[in-house]
């Protein structure tokens, strides 16, 4: 057994400890945020906050997990069903087009404004390193900034 927390949630898992988190997320847990792109940590459509750091869950495994703080894409939202800054700029600028990456987008977003409250283009493009088959980027790095903006605000 595995006990951490999901999106604030206690859980505790019996499964292998070699199991990745996506797969505990998804096939356990029932949170089918994360997606899976590629399995190696390349794509981001995985991520995952562990402990307030965004994390390719494809490559974590659910062994390594005693005791941590996870967010998903489903914890974003204020427990009222509130949009959360970041997921408020992306309905703004309506960045998503098929929508298959977007959760590792809105975990790396996050992330990255936590560390960085007004990032820069350069420091946007260095942070974000998921990839978008539908080309987002323009719009995500507008959301980027859009939040910022709202955060000082
Ligand atoms: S599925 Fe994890 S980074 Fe691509
Ligand atoms: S919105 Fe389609 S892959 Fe990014």
């Amino acid at each position: 057994m595995t006990a951490f927390t999901v999106n604030d949630m206690p859980v505790d898992v019996a499964a292998d400890p070699a199991k990745p988190l996506l797969w505990v997320l998804r096939e356990n847990l029932g949170l089918m945020g994360p997606k899976y792109g590629c399995g190696i940590a390349q794509c981001g459509a995985c991520r995952v906050l562990i402990d307030g750091v965004s994390t390719p869950s494809c490559v974590v495994s659910l062994g390594s997990l005693e005791g941590v703080a996870i967010t998903t894409v489903e914890g974003l939202e204020a427990a009222d069903g509130t949009p959360s800054v970041v997921q408020q700029a992306w309905i703004d600028e309506q960045v998503p087009q098929c929508g298959f990456c977007q959760p590792g987008f809105l975990i790396a977003a996050t992330d990255l404004l936590a560390r960085s409250p007004a990032p820069t283009d350069a420091e946007i493009d260095e942070a974000i390193t998921n990839i978008c088959r539908c080309g987002t980027y323009p719009r995500i790095r507008r959301a980027i900034h859009r939040a910022a903006a709202m955060q000082q605000n």
